[in-house]
């Protein structure tokens, strides 16, 4: 079987599918490795550790993708790129089936076997595959060492002979898997941390981690769907949060921001008054900003300053840490791989519900939007 690792060519993207250790595994299971030159550049892993670990380079990039077997990567291909795929051939990545729909219906077209990384379920069995909790952990660490960097205070209480220096105040909103590594990241530096979320479950985990967890007198037992994820409240509901979160959000030096709702724009959660409502220098990080932000103010991709608040709309946040974040999804992608294996081929059980849940196309059709 060769196994294909293309360059990604979206903007800012510094990520590559597969490491140089992941591959020295494949090939010593008996498959052939072609990567694209320069593939792993960006995220620090050159093209001789690929060589070195058994690794064919290939200079055109269509020769990657018309030769693969299987093809992994780490974002949707572009149409041209799923052009070049051969009948038959499978491709593993984050697809984002519902955003990717005319990507979808040319890998259907090719008789591709697609399957979405992003649709890999939160179960235990799914774990060492599971590529968003790898990202979100990332982007949580990394949105509080940005507020500690732009914040004009320390994190940290620190006794001087200037006197004692009270620590930051840290409100983090949205405990997921990016809120909780946030959470985690700023107790170490020595913040005093605050954090809510929607769902009560996790009032031990952010307890657990040194926060202090926000208790708002809010209806949230529906909170929770069967898989864990925030269910979308009423406006009502989100006007009422905000009523209520309206002086920890302005006692705060920073507010870092991570609620998301599967499939949904994000809800809005600090408005221009309760960013008014802060103190002059304080920081609002919005790991939500893909999806529109939490905060009314935020522009994804900029750092704006709004009544003296500077307001931080963070994308792409894993590419900014490229080595670990292409160690972890290489490590995701190569145990989902591995899964679909049986007898050294791509076996499509339907019945298994990590496979079902996956597999976006296959036999000319799409499965799911
Ligand atoms: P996410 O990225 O979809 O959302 C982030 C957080 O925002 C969630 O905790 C959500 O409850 C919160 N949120 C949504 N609306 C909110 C609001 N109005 N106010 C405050 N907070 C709000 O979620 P993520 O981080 O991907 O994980 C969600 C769940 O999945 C968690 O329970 C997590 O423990 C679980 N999970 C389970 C795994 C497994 O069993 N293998 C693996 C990874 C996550």
């Amino acid at each position: 079987m060769l196994i294909a690792v293309p360059r990604e060519k979206g903007e800012g993207e510094r990520r590559v599918a597969l490491i140089p250790e992941t591959v020295a595994r494949f090939v010593k299971a008996g498959n052939s490795v072609l990567v694209e030159a320069g593939a792993g550049a960006a995220a620090g892993f050159p093209d001789e550790e690929y060589t070195k670990r058994g690794a064919e380079i290939a200079e055109n990039p269509s020769e990657v993708w018309s030769r693969a077997d299987v093809l992994l990567k780490v974002n949707p291909p572009t149409a041209e790129e799923a052009g070049f795929l051969k009948e038959g051939a499978a491709l593993i990545a984050f697809l984002w089936p519902h955003l990717n729909k005319e990507i979808l219906e040319i890998l259907a077209k090719r008789d591709v076997l697609s399957f979405a990384m992003d649709k890999i379920p939160r179960i235990t069995r799914a774990q060492t595959m599971d590529a968003l909790s790898s990202m979100s952990s990332l982007a949580g660490y990394k949105a509080a060492v940005v507020a500690a960097d732009r914040l004009s205070k320390q994190f940290p209480m620190m006794m001087t002979a200037a006197g004692t220096i009270a620590p930051a105040k840290v409100f983090v909103l949205g405990a997921g898997v990016a809120g909780l590594q946030a959470i985690a990241t700023a107790h170490r530096l020595g913040a005093h941390v605050e954090a809510y979320d929607i769902r009560p479950a996790v009032k031990e985990q952010v307890e657990s981690l040194g926060a202090k967890f926000v208790v708002l007198e809010l209806e949230t037992e529906e909170a929770e769907d069967k898989g864990g994820y925030a269910k979308a409240q009423d406006e009502a509901f989100y006007e009422k949060q905000r009523q209520m979160m309206l002086h920890h959000v302005a006692a705060a030096d920073a507010v870092i921001t991570t609620a998301l709702v599967p499939g949904r724009k994000a809800p809005i959660l600090v408005t221009e008054e309760m960013v008014k409502g802060m103190r002059a220098g304080s920081v609002v990080v919005d790991l939500a900003a893909e999806q529109g932000g939490n905060c009314e103010l935020t522009e994804p991709g900029k750092e704006v300053v709004k009544h003296n608040v500077l307001i931080v709309g963070m994308v792409n946040v894993p590419s900014s840490l490229a080595y670990n974040a292409s160690q972890m999804y290489s490590r995701n992608i190569a145990a989902f791989l591995n899964h679909l294996l049986a007898d050294g081929k791509i076996d499509v059980n339907r019945e298994d519900e990590i496979t079902k849940a996956t597999l976006v196309t296959a036999e000319g059709r799409i499965l799911q939007e």
